[in-house]
């Protein structure tokens, strides 16, 4: 890349965790989020997380100080103008992300890569959003973004040789391990863990073991280091639910239909970790 400057569209979980994995690389990087309390919450969330690195014996105090002097927000999307790539991690809605995009390409250059994090909205659909379509891909972090691994790279229809070759090169910088997938609904992550995480719910309802036998079996039977249960509350259930409904609707296949306990379970606002209380009670 020639400039070193990322831009993050979002700064919730995922924004603020991949602005912090940038920053950690040595990018200067630009967070936006609508307002300034949401890109306070960001920095605040980086800054908790880099003090953990620093109790850990990972990052020096004076490492810590100069990864957040890299980061500064906005809540302008057109503060942007000069990034390299734009990474998008806003809210999982197809017509915010649509009016995102939109507004993105009309502000950064034709060069500039436009990426999104998205678990579940077709790349495809969203390069169809721009001018330059060949310039989108899928970049999947993994929650919580700077411990795990994973970057999981989705290639859409138009996505052009040089930008998943940028891509790719772009995650190994980061430290991370690429995984390059075709576009198809859930992608390979949340194709493969959503439905299980499902089945966990479906076992959960139908009374066949508590959730913490449910999660233990898995654990001590699976080396999972968490059960999908109290996964599911990591990621949020709203999440859980609004992925299976994709992959029902996409596939047209009633195995990947959402176990009503997990519906019932959003309708209720028990959402898991974030609201205080899912399969679990925090
Ligand atoms: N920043 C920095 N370090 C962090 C951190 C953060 N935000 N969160 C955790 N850590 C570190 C801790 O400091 C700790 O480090 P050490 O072991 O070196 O001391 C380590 O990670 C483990 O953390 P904890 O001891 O607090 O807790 P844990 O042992 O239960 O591990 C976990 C936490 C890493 C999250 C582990 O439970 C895990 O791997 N869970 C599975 C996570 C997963 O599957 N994520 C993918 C979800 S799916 C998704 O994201 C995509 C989607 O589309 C839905």
């Amino acid at each position: 890349m020639t400039s070193r400057t990322v831009g993050v569209v979002g700064a919730g979980t995922m924004g603020n965790g991949i602005a912090q994995v940038f920053a950690q690389a040595g990018f200067d990087v630009i967070m936006a989020d609508v307002s300034q309390s949401a890109l306070d919450r960001g920095l605040a969330a980086i800054s908790n997380s880099l003090s953990r690195l620093v109790k850990k014996g990972t990052l020096t105090d004076n490492e810590a100080v100069l990864i957040v002097s890299r980061i500064r927000g906005s809540t302008r999307l057109a503060d942007l103008a000069a990034c390299e790539l734009v990474v998008e991690a806003a809210t999982e809605n197809a017509q915010i992300k649509e009016k995102i995009f939109r507004e993105l390409a009309s502000v950064v250059p034709a060069s500039t890569i436009l990426a999104s994090n998205t678990s579940s909205i077709s790349l495809t659909t969203i390069a169809a959003w721009v001018t330059s379509p060949e310039r989108v891909i899928g970049m999947h972090f993994m929650n919580p973004v700077p411990v795990m691994q994973l970057v999981e790279i989705i290639r859409a229809l138009q996505t052009s040789d040089d930008t998943h070759a940028r891509i790719h090169a772009l995650s190994l910088e980061l430290g991370k391990t690429p995984v390059t997938v075709k576009d198809g609904a859930g992608f390979v992550s949340n194709r493969v863990l959503m439905p299980m995480i499902n089945e966990a719910a479906f076992v959960l309802y139908e009374n066949l073991a508590t959730a913490e036998d449910i999660d233990t079996v898995m654990k001590l039977g699976m080396n999972h280091p968490i059960g999908p249960l109290a996964l599911a509350d990591l990621i949020g259930l709203d999440t859980c639910l609004s992925i299976m409904d994709i992959l029902h609707r996409e596939f047209r296949d009633s195995k990947y239909r959402a176990c009503p306990l997990l519906v019932q379970l959003v309708a209720a606002g028990h959402l898991g970790r974030k609201s205080g209380k899912g399969f679990y009670r925090y």
